[in-house]
């Protein structure tokens, strides 16, 4: 498809056009579905995180008021494992369907459901519900690098060159290891699954960041044809990667609504949340850079370890970024698992570029004071030419630009390199910085682009809008082709049976997304003009198709604006309500021989106040410069970042999900105990896009922006904490005691 250069919409920030029915209440929300006759299911979940179930007494349970069911692994009828699937389709995290044995692996982990005809009535009953187990001692334990638990070998995850050899000759080392904790998805709308079945067909309304995997799995796991299987997530009130595969809740709802032939409700309670939807796996990585004393890299090494579930393999892939962001002639990266008692980690935003960016950047700035170098200058110094993993050249990288524009803008200038050597209003002021880098990418996509008569379009396509703004971005890109305004324009998504689209994640939809809609676009006005030389009456009977052109929503000869009309005339001179047009756009996922490395690039500038005297730390500045080349809409990309910024916030000073070593239980499993950012704790924030149109991905030039926002925030902050107050933080979060 042709390059987009120019557009009167394309970057134009243009406020949400799901935004008034968000606003007002009307968006329904998947627990927000009712039916006639729903009931409610309420888990019993494990009380243990390691043994067996011995006894499920349910003799009291039974008999409270409202209880129409109790399942169990004896009653739950067939429910079936997924086949292994190759790339992007058939993915669940926790591959073992729920109720399937009675061994416990994890604290939560769902033993037996009730139904009842109130919520109140399922919960009072499962919990009424006695299990009696045969326990072991669970291992919930977070160190993981070089545990006797550890029980994959490490893969080799990227290598060139002689890393080991480098790294013993070298004249400047740095040799540390950096961990990080589980950190769990808070999305403010909690999972919940409404399964409708009518003897034949499964309605689903699901919290889903991929509706087309979720009916996928679900009719793979309750082993009818996928035309049986319809899911609908209309609306998410975030998911941060923990929505992106179906989880038990959802099988387990819908084996309930196929028993009872009874529409049936089951939303996760926040306790549960922490429990058996996933979180980011505990982490601890090793790395080791090697450096000439004037600062070039001259090997890289990064070990890292993530902890995974007992029966599951979830690789946190913390070695992404690694193999491309620096130039070294010598690398070695390596990752392993470790096998804990806990629910199955999943994707959280950023998933492995986010940890991985935490310890490198770290690892570098330790290096830029071992060299006694500007850390900007360090990262300046090391700008690859090419992907030096893939021998591939990039697609369209400004790495060196963000660098400078964002020192530019942050005054890095005056920065003095002594620790507590800024002061500022009697607080000391410590300046970090970070680099990052995302994946871009496009997974296969059709989509379709219907005009009406009435002078409006619709488009359609089986992806979702998780919050980030895709109603809207679609809408934009529909205006564009079309000349239709954008509140003229119905964005269909959320449905399972419209034509398949990405899943919400990877910062890829938008990627994905436009070059099938803009093809559909086209491909429909297409189909205006043959109406407008094939019907009768038409001023442009017998015309052919090529002497017209489509501009703005109105039908013309070629250049000649006195011959205008509108579509919507067309359209009614040819007795057609619609016209549509469709389009299929292919992924770059899983290519043998990619030709182009396509990531996009940030730095991240971070101001932290340090008061000793009251021990407070404060991030109060942030300046992020962002390469995700064409920005579609401005407001909600700049929202995205600013968003992730805080997220970042959260990873580096609170987010910790703790395991009580005697239960196995989750112990802060509550929005008071687990602590995230908040406003109070939001710095003031600074975004910039670098506008590079990357039109090798698409004709648009678009990547999409989201994870990129997080990745390098936390190593900027304790980079920022060092320089304040000569305390390197290398176990997150940070805490107030490490720097007294
Ligand atoms: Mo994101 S973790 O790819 O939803």
């Amino acid at each position: 498809m042709q390059e987009i250069t120019e557009s009167k919409i394309i970057g134009v920030s243009t406020p949400r056009v799901d935004g008034p029915l968000k606003v007002s209440g009307i968006a329904k929300y998947a627990s927000d579905h009712h039916f006639p006759g729903l009931l409610y299911a309420w888990p019993v979940c494990a009380t243990i995180a390691n043994g067996t179930v011995t006894n499920l007494n349910l003799s009291e349970a039974e008999k409270m008021s409202g209880v129409v069911a109790i399942y169990h692994r004896a009653n739950i009828g067939p429910l079936y494992r997924v086949p292994p699937a190759t790339g992007f389709s058939l993915i669940l995290d926790e591959k073992r369907p729920p109720l399937e044995d009675d061994v416990v692996r994890y604290y939560g982990q769902y033993v037996a459901v009730v139904v009842a005809q109130t919520v109140e009535q399922a919960r009072a009953a499962a919990e009424s519900v006695r299990v009696t187990y045969s326990r072991q001692k669970p291992d919930v334990s977070e160190k993981l690098l070089g545990s006797p638990l550890t029980t994959e070998k490490p893969d080799q995850k990227s290598k060139r060159g002689d890393a080991a050899s480098a790294l013993q000759s070298a004249q400047v080392k740095v040799d540390e290891i950096y961990t990080i904790p589980v950190e769990t998805h808070n999305p403010i709308e909690l999972h919940a699954s409404v399964a409708v079945y009518d003897g034949q067909k499964y309605t689903l309304y699901e919290t889903s960041q991929a509706v087309v995997n979720h009916r996928d799995v679900l009719a793979q796991m309750l082993g009818v044809p996928t035309e049986q299987v319809q899911v609908i997530t209309r609306f998410l009130g975030s998911g941060f990667g923990g929505k992106l595969w179906p989880w038990p809740q959802s099988i387990l709802a819908a084996a309930c609504s196929r028993n009872l032939e009874r529409p049936v409700k089951l939303v996760v309670s926040r306790q549960m949340m922490f429990q058996s939807v996933g979180h980011r796996p505990a982490i601890d990585q090793r790395i080791q850079l090697a450096a000439t004393p004037d600062g070039k890299l001259t090997a890289v090494g990064q070990d890292y370890v993530n902890h995974t579930s007992i029966l599951d393999d979830y690789d946190e892939g913390c070695g992404e970024i690694t193999p491309f962001i620096y130039s070294t002639p010598n690398l070695l990266v390596t990752g392993g698992l470790a096998r804990r008692n806990v629910g199955n980690p999943t994707a959280m935003r950023g998933p492995g570029a986010v940890p991985g960016l935490y310890a490198l950047e770290s690892a570098m700035d330790e290096l830029a004071i071992a060299l006694k170098m500007d850390p900007v200058a360090l990262r300046l110094k090391n700008e690859p030419e090419v992907d030096e993993s893939l021998e591939i050249p990039f697609s369209s990288r400004h790495m060196k630009e963000c660098l400078t524009v964002g020192a530019e803008k942050f005054g890095w200038s005056s920065r003095t390199p002594e620790i507590g050597s800024i002061k500022q209003d009697g607080v000391t002021l410590g300046w970090g910085v970070a680099a990052c880098s995302w994946l871009a990418a496009r997974t296969e996509t059709e989509a379709t682009v219907e005009l009406r008569q009435d002078g409006s379009a619709r488009v359609a396509c089986g992806t979702q809008d998780i919050g980030g703004g895709t109603y809207t971005v679609l809408a934009q890109v529909v205006s564009h082709e079309t000349g239709i305004p954008v509140n003229k324009i119905e964005v269909v998504l959320g449905d399972s049976a419209l034509p398949p689209g990405p899943i919400s994640g990877g910062s890829w939809v938008t990627a994905s997304v436009t070059p099938s809609v803009l093809e559909a676009a086209q491909n429909a006005t297409k189909s205006v003009l043959l109406a407008a030389v094939k019907s009768d009456g038409s001023p442009f009977k017998d015309k052919k198709p090529d002497d017209l052109e489509f501009i703005d929503g109105t039908i013309r000869l070629k250049g000649q604006s006195a011959s205008t009309v509108p579509m919507s005339e067309i359209l009614r001179i040819a007795r057609v309500k619609s016209v549509s047009g469709s389009g299929k756009s292919q992924g770059t996922f899983g290519e043998a021989k990619p030709k182009y490395s396509f990531h996009s690039y940030g730095a991240q500038f971070v101001e932290i106040t340090w008061q000793p005297e009251i021990a407070r730390l404060r991030v109060s500045r942030v300046v992020t410069v962002i390469d995700a080349g064409r920005i579609i809409n401005p407001a909600p990309a700049r929202n995205q970042i600013e968003g992730a910024v805080v997220m970042g916030v959260g990873m580096a000073m609170f987010e910790e999900t703790m395991y009580d070593p005697r239960s196995g239980a989750p112990i802060n499993n509550n929005l008071a105990d687990y602590v995230m950012a908040v406003n109070a704790d939001s710095p003031k924030i600074d975004v910039t896009f670098l506008d590079y149109p990357d039109y090798k991905l698409n004709a648009l030039g678009v990547r999409g922006v989201g994870e990129i926002g997080l990745a390098g925030i936390a190593a900027a902050i304790t980079n920022a904490v060092y320089h304040a107050t000569g305390v390197r933080v290398r176990n997150l979060p940070i805490r107030i005691e490490d720097l007294l």
